[in-house]
């Protein structure tokens, strides 16, 4: 019999490190409380959870963590509202649910064999962070071309994952070009906005797949730069971020057109998203 998608798994939270300098952003690893509903929950990069507080409520989050990190079960949460900021108020063996894994992830089996451009805004960066750890995996960086990857935020200290991003940047399987809008005293890599860096970069359209990730107004501009650099629609792929209630296509408060965001996305190609109604 199939779980009740309603129903939370218990898990407490193991620890929590502050991932920025204005301390707004945390990185929450969990453990379930019964170890058996690990093995339960499977999940693929791309992939949500709606994390539960009892007598505060229920959010969606994405993963944030790949599922070759066996061991651990991460999210990224920015602190905005009445649900995030009592998340941040709690300390490491506070109880709380999560529920899923839910929604489409990023197209695995289409990713195979591809050049992977994997770009990121500010702090929507989690599930590309557990895209890049799945793909940087030894069992699986054969599947896969060239990786390059270009993150972009305000300031130095908003990027997010600063040690595994130097640790990326030894490494010659992956290419991270990192960029500020403001630079500060010692920052030695790019400065200006992401589709510029894009640009300057000029990656082949060529077997590659752009998976994009970001603010509004960063994926405007990016995907205008994607087009000059001749990727096609269907070759763009892009997580949304719409208000949700139930994960599971239930309610109707994720819809755009006749697509459920929580059901049929978050994961999307700018091909599919082209025939629906501009309301992301
Ligand atoms: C599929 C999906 C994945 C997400 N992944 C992450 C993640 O990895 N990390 C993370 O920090 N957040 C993520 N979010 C956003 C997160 O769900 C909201 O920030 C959270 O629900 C806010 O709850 P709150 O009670 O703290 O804020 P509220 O008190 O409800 O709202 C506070 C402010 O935040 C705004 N807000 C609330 N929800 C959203 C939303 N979904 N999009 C934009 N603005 C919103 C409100 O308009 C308001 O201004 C994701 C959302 C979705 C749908
Ligand atoms: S959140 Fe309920 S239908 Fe998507």
């Amino acid at each position: 019999m199939s779980r009740n998608p309603y129903l939370p798994y218990p898990a407490r939270i193991e620890e929590a490190v502050v991932e920025n300098e204005s301390r707004d952003i945390k990185t929450f690893r969990l453990a379930f409380e019964d170890p058996g509903s690990a093995a339960e929950f499977r999940y693929l990069p791309g992939q949500f959870a709606e994390l539960s507080l009892p007598g505060v409520g229920e959010a969606p989050f994405g993963i944030a963590s790949s599922p070759t990190e066996s061991d651990r079960l991460l999210f990224s949460v920015k602190r905005v509202g009445v649900f995030t900021a009592e998340l941040h108020s709690l300390e490491p063996g506070a109880p709380i649910g999560v529920r899923g894994p839910l929604g489409r992830p990023f197209p695995w089996e289409r990713m195979s064999g591809k050049n992977l451009l994997v770009i990121g805004g500010g702090f929507a960066f989690t599930t590309l962070r557990a895209l890049i750890k799945q793909v940087l995996h030894p069992d699986q960086r054969a599947h896969f071309g060239s990786l390059l990857v270009i993150y972009g935020a305000r300031t130095p200290g908003e990027l997010m994952y600063g040690n595994e991003l130097a640790e990326w940047q030894k490494r010659s399987d992956i290419e991270v070009h990192l960029t500020v809008d403001n630079a500060a005293n010692g920052w030695s890599q790019h400065v200006g906005v992401v589709p510029a860096v894009l640009e300057e970069l000029k990656p082949s359209p060529k077997n590659a797949l752009a998976v994009v990730c970001g603010p509004p107004i960063m994926l405007k501009f990016t995907l205008l730069s994607l087009t000059k650099l001749g990727f096609p629609d269907d070759a763009v792929i892009l997580s949304l971020e719409m208000r949700m209630k139930c994960g599971v296509g239930k309610c109707g408060r994720c819809n755009i057109g006749g697509k459920y965001v929580c059901k049929d996305g978050p994961v999307f190609t700018r091909q599919e998203l082209a025939s629906l109604p501009a309301e992301y």
